[in-house]
């Protein structure tokens, strides 16, 4: 069975959200979310799987969702009405991971689970979860969503240098889980 990658970006103080929204705009990371989670397939490889939680479905403008070139997965443990047909509704996170990881079809290829606050604190204690692509923003905004604290099995293995866009500093990050 394959693992899943968290992707997120972050403030200086962990923050993530506000008001069901992001607290920045930043191309760069817009344009390195899709490159990270795009397939290539002029290389055939197979499409790419995104899970997000109810409100981060609900938070994406119209217009954008579901976010095109991937297949989009919502997570709620209700009812959830109106979604298009080629989104896929699960209960938990391990439905989900025993459907898009676990992928005996070999129908999908990489599984991101970008956000938001909920989602991610049980996924990265999901024994699955073997990375994380952070963008590090090095500044401070009034949030009301946070990203949880990084357990120790993480090994940060690569980052950028810092860049620069509208007076913001920010870097990538990846973290990769020690193999036991
Ligand atoms: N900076 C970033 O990279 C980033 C990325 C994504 C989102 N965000 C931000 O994060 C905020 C939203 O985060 P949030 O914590 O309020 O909401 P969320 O995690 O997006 O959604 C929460 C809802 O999703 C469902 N859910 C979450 N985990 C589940 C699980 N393990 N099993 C079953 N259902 C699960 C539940 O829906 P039900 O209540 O229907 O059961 C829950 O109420 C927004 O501000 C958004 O902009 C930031």
């Amino acid at each position: 069975m394959k693992g899943f990658t968290i992707i997120a970006a972050c403030d200086a103080r962990s923050g993530i959200g506000k008001n069901n929204d992001l607290p920045w705009k930043l191309s760069a990371d817009m344009k390195h979310f899709r490159d990270c989670t795009m397939a290539r397939h002029d290389r055939g490889e197979a499409q790419n799987v995104l899970i997000m939680g109810r409100r981060t479905w609900e938070s994406l403008p119209e217009q954008r969702k579901p976010l095109h070139g991937r297949h989009n997965v919502v997570l709620s443990t209700g009812e959830l009405s109106g979604l298009p047909s080629s989104v896929d509704h699960c209960r938990s996170l391990n439905d989900a991971v025993m459907r898009y990881c676990a992928d005996e079809g070999h129908r999908y290829g990489r599984v991101f689970v970008i956000g938001g606050e909920q989602l991610y604190r049980c996924a990265i204690q999901h024994p699955s979860c073997e990375a994380l692509y952070l963008t590090m923003i090095e500044s401070v905004y009034d949030c009301d969503r946070y990203f949880p604290p990084i357990p120790s099995a993480f090994r940060e293995i690569a980052r950028t240098a810092p860049m620069i866009e509208n007076g913001l500093t920010f870097f990538f990050s990846e973290f990769k889980r020690d193999i036991p």
